[in-house]
C-alpha cells in the first residue's frame, strides 16, 4: 500500500536526512514536504531527489491553516513535523517567530490533524525540553518534569503540552520524540559542530562559550532517521521517546577532536563570553525506545564526526554560499522574501 507522508520543515538539516532516507528504504512511499524556506532551510539540501515521482515540494507556512488543510485534505497517512526555529542563541534576541513557529505551528497542524483524522502524528522533539543536568545526575527519561532553559526549549516543550492536551482533551494521539544533539551533512553552519569545521577549513577563530565544559549528547543524524521512522512505523499513538547518542562529550573535546583531525593548531580556540542560560548538560536514558521498538544508534562518535567532516570538505560550495549570505540571495530571487 502506498504511504502518503506530510513532512514539515523538510529543507533544514534533520528533516532533508530524514526524506533522503525514507526515499532510499521505502518504495511504497510519497511525500509531500512543506518548508517555508526560512534562513535556514535549504531548498538545495534535497537536490538529489527533486526529480523524484514520490517527492513534492511545497512552499509554505505551518501556521497558516489554509495551507496545511489543503494539503490534508486530499488525504494523508501521516503528519511528522519537523518545522521549527531551532537555534538557541537566536531565541535570545527573537522569541517571538520562536513562539509562532514552534507553538502555534504544531497548535495549527494539531487541528488540522483532527479536523481531517489523520491517523498518525510525531511531533520532533528535542532532550531540551528537560532542562540541565548536574555532573552526577542520572540521564533524563521520557517521565522527567519539563524545565525548559530559553526561548527555543520552552516554546519546544510547549508544542509538547499541546500535543498533550489535544489528547486529554480531544482523544487526538501523537507521539512525541525527543533527540538528543544531532550532527552529519546539510546541518547549518551556525551549530557547533559544522560551525567549528567550517572555521577551521578557513583558519577562523573557534569561539567556545564560557569554560568550553557544557556537555551534550551527540547523536548522528542518520542514527536519528532510523528511530524516528521506527517510530513512524511501529510507535504506540500517545507515546512519548527519547532518542539519544549514548555520547556524552563536553564542548571543549568535540572542539580538540575537530582541530586534530584537520591538523590545526589549538590557538584557534577563542573563549567567549557565555551564552545566557546556558544549560550545563544534557544525558537521554533510551532504554524506553531499545526495548519496545529495539532501536539504539548505531555511528560511533568517531565514525559519524569522519563522516560529517568529509561532507564538509566535499561540499565547500553549500557551506560558502550560506556563510556568505549568497544563498539567502538566490532563495529572495526565486522564492520572494
Ligand atoms: P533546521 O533549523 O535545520 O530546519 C528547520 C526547517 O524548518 C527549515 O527548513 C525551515 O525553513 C523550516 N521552517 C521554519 N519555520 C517554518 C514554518 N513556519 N513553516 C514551515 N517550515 C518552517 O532544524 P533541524 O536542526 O533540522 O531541527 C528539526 C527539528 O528537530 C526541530 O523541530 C528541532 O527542534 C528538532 N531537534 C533538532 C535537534 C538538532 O540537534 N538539530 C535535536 C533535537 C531536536
Ligand atoms: O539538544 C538538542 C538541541 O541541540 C536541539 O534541540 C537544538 O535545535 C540544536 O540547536 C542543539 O542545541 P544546542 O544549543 O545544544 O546546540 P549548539 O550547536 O548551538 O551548541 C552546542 C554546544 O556548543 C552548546 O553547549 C553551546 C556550545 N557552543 C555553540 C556555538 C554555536 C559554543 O561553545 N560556541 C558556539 O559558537
Amino acid at each position: 500500500m502506498n504511504e502518503k507522508i506530510l513532512i514539515t520543515g523538510g529543507c533544514g538539516f534533520i528533516g532533508s536526512n530524514f526524506i533522503r532516507s525514507l526515499l532510499n528504504h521505502r518504495q511504497n512511499i510519497s511525500i509531500i514536504n512543506l518548508d517555508v524556506l526560512t534562513y535556514a532551510g535549504n531548498i538545495d539540501n534535497l537536490r538529489d531527489v527533486r526529480k523524484d515521482k514520490r517527492y513534492r515540494f511545497v512552499r509554505g507556512d505551518i501556521t497558516n491553516g489554509l495551507v496545511v488543510g489543503r494539503l490534508l485534505k486530499k488525504g494523508v497517512d501521516a503528519i511528522v513535523n519537523f518545522a521549527a526555529e531551532s537555534h538557541v542563541d537566536r531565541s535570545l534576541y527573537n522569541p517571538a517567530v520562536f513562539l509562532k513557529t514552534n507553538i502555534l505551528g504544531t497548535q495549527c497542524l494539531l487541528e488540522s490533524a483532527i479536523k481531517y483524522k489523520i491517523p498518525r502524528f510525531i511531533q520532533i522533539s528535542t532532550d531540551e525540553v528537560y532542562g540541565s543536568l548536574g555532573p552526577k545526575e542520572p540521564a533524563f527519561t521520557e517521565n522527567h518534569p519539563l524545565q525548559p532553559s530559553s526561548p527555543y526549549s520552552a516554546s519546544k516543550a510547549a508544542a509538547d503540552l499541546l500535543v498533550k492536551a489535544y489528547e486529554t482533551t480531544f482523544g487526538y494521539k501523537a507521539i512525541i520524540v525527543r533527540s538528543s544533539n544531532n550532527y552529519g551533512p546539510y546541518q547549518f553552519p551556525e551549530k557547533v559542530i559544522p560551525l567549528f569545521i567550517t572555521n577551521a577549513f578557513e583558519n577562523k577563530s573557534l569561539p567556545l562559550y564560557g569554560d568550553g565544559k557544557n556537555v551534550r549528547d551527540w547523536l548522528y543524524v542518520e542514527d536519528n532517521c532510523a528511530a524516528i521512522d521506527l517510530v513512524l512505523r511501529k510507535g504506540q499513538p500517545g507515546e512519548i521517546y527519547n532518542i539519544g547518542g549514548q555520547c556524552e562529550k563536553m564542548n571543549l573535546e568535540i572542539t580538540g577532536t575537530i582541530l586534530n583531525k584537520l591538523g590545526k593548531p589549538e590557538s584557534l580556540i577563542q573563549y567567549v563570553k557565555d551564552r545566557p542560560g546556558h544549560d550545563r548538560r544534557y544525558a537521554l536514558n533510551i532504554s524506553k525506545i531499545k526495548r519496545e521498538l529495539g532501536w539504539q544508534p548505531k555511528y560511533k562518535f568517531e565514525e559519524g564526526l569522519r563522516k560529517t567532516i568529509q561532507w564538509y570538505l566535499e561540499n565547500r560550495d553549500w557551506w560558502q554560499r550560506i556563510k556568505t549570505g549568497e544563498y539567502l540571495k538566490f532563495c529572495r530571487r526565486h522564492y520572494g522574501k
